[in-house]
């Protein structure tokens, strides 16, 4: 995943855990809207969250899955590095290859599959498998900020793009931070 050209990029500033979780539903209801040209339900998307331990792509993706309809206990993947969800019939992966560290893992447990599929597919720590992912459609980097995260989301596709260009700043809560004065 290293020379991946990226088409285009935003930078927002995330105060807290309910500003993560807004920004998750904006791409929800993207990755979710049904193409009012077939009345088909989308075609899926692939997006990968990074950052360190704690940075909060967990809570996205819970707030992610929450505003797509699933329903019950939205266990992270840590351990299990895979948790499976079907909404009506829209398949959801959510993947964590913290702990990942065999390529043979991942024949064995199907990923290859499970990306190749017309689901919709969340990967914390990609770079952990680095080499043997795809580029995804949206990649979203949190980094600590002070008591809240930046977040810096980039579109490798053109379904990401389009995703990209619809999310929306809402209010004080999603504008970029600013740097501090005399920071260059
Ligand atoms: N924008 C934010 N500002 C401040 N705190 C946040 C923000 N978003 C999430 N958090 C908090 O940060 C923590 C994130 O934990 P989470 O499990 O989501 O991290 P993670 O990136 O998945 O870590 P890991 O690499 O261990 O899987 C939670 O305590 C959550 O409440
Ligand atoms: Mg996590």
């Amino acid at each position: 995943m290293e020379d991946k050209q990226p088409l285009n990029e935003i930078r927002l500033f995330l105060n807290d855990e309910n500003e993560t979780a807004s920004l998750a539903t904006q791409f929800a209801s993207l990755l979710t809207a049904t193409d009012s040209a077939t009345e088909t339900a989308s075609s899926g998307g692939h997006i990968y969250l990074r950052g360190d331990l704690g940075a909060g792509k967990t809570s996205f993706a819970r707030a992610f899955l929450r505003a797509c309809g699933v329903s019950g206990r939205i266990k992270s993947p840590s351990y299990a590095l895979l948790e499976s969800y079907k909404v009506s019939n829209l398949y959801f992966y959510h993947l964590d290859f913290y702990r990942f560290s065999d390529p043979r893992e991942w024949i064995d447990a199907g990923f290859r599959d499970i990306l190749q599929e017309n689901a919709i597919v969340l990967i914390e720590w990609p770079e952990q498998a680095a080499g043997l992912l795809p580029l995804p459609d949206i990649e979203i980097s949190l980094e600590y900020a002070d008591e809240g995260r930046n977040a810096r989301i980039t579109a490798y596709s053109n379904k990401g793009q389009s995703w990209l260009s619809k999310i929306t700043p809402t209010g004080p809560a999603l504008r970029p931070k600013d740097p501090p004065a005399g920071d260059s």
